[in-house]
């Protein structure tokens, strides 16, 4: 299957004209699964959460969930995408999972980042994986990477492929996705942004250099630091079914899950 990612340089707020790069940066590319960043359309610092709130949707039918289906359905294709979810008075940080079919699943941020803690409510569903056919699909957002336990968790729970939308503002995730990927023989697709977003006092600049990992920790396609990118790999995701180190060890097999407790 083909794996594809999307980096983009959204403006903040600017819902039509980040559809529109999206749409560009796609062009005749073609990919079974597409990974697109935290965030994507609506940008990332909001002022708080009425902001948040202003710019949000509910899912299945918003806006935003609603243009991602009709992609996934003109390009026969499942995408995963990080927007702002609605649900009664909480308001989440989330990513939207869509087929050609409609939604598949969702994903609300568990582990907020910095002033997030001030704009969203923390994730409240289960890291769970989804069985799209071609791969089974685990969903993490940006600093969820900083949790060695969110990846271990998505591959005890069988993911093949861990989509990683993200608005990344330190370097260190993308080397340590190395690692996360070798240490639980796993796929990862991280969609960064890049660009700069002044608000008020603030402001925040994004690192850029999505990147696809392989079960070994092999780097199999990187983006550019300071530009909008597309990233292309072919992968047979069975590969991380293989948890086998040696004749002796297994990823999992060799856990003592008895000696981690505290
Ligand atoms: C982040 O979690 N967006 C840094």
């Amino acid at each position: 299957m083909i794996l594809g990612i999307v980096q983009t340089d959204p403006v903040f707020g600017d819902i039509i004209g980040n559809q529109i790069q999206v749409e560009r940066l796609l062009g005749n590319h073609k990919a079974d699964l597409w990974v697109l960043p935290e965030l994507a359309l609506t940008g990332y610092e909001t002022r708080g959460r009425a902001e948040s709130l202003e710019l949000s949707e509910e899912l299945p039918h918003g806006p935003s969930a609603k243009w991602l289906h009709q992609l996934c359905r003109d390009r026969n294709c499942h995408m995963i995408m990080g927007l702002i979810e609605r649900e009664g008075d909480k308001v989440y940080n989330g990513s939207v999972f869509i087929g050609p079919d409609g939604m598949v699943g969702r994903y609300r941020k568990v582990h907020l980042f910095d002033k997030e803690v001030t704009r969203f409510d923390p994730g409240d569903i289960p890291f769970n994986v989804y069985d799209i056919g071609v791969a089974r699909v685990g969903i993490m957002i940006c600093f969820d990477w900083r949790f060695p336990e969110v990846m271990r968790t998505l591959a005890l729970r069988g993911g093949q492929i861990v989509a990683h939308p993200s608005n990344l503002v330190l370097p260190y995730c993308q080397a340590a996705m190395v690692t996360r990927c070798f240490e639980n023989n796993v796929f990862a697709a991280t969609a960064n942004r890049i660009g700069t977003e002044e608000r008020d006092d603030r402001s925040v600049s994004f690192t850029g250099r999505s990147v696809i990992v392989g079960t070994q920790g092999e780097l199999l396609a990187s983006a550019a630091v300071d530009a909008t990118d597309v990233l292309l790999v072919d992968i047979d995701p069975t590969r991380a079914d293989i948890k086998t180190i040696n004749p002796y060890n297994d990823t999992f097999g060799t856990r003592r899950a008895e000696f981690y407790e505290i």
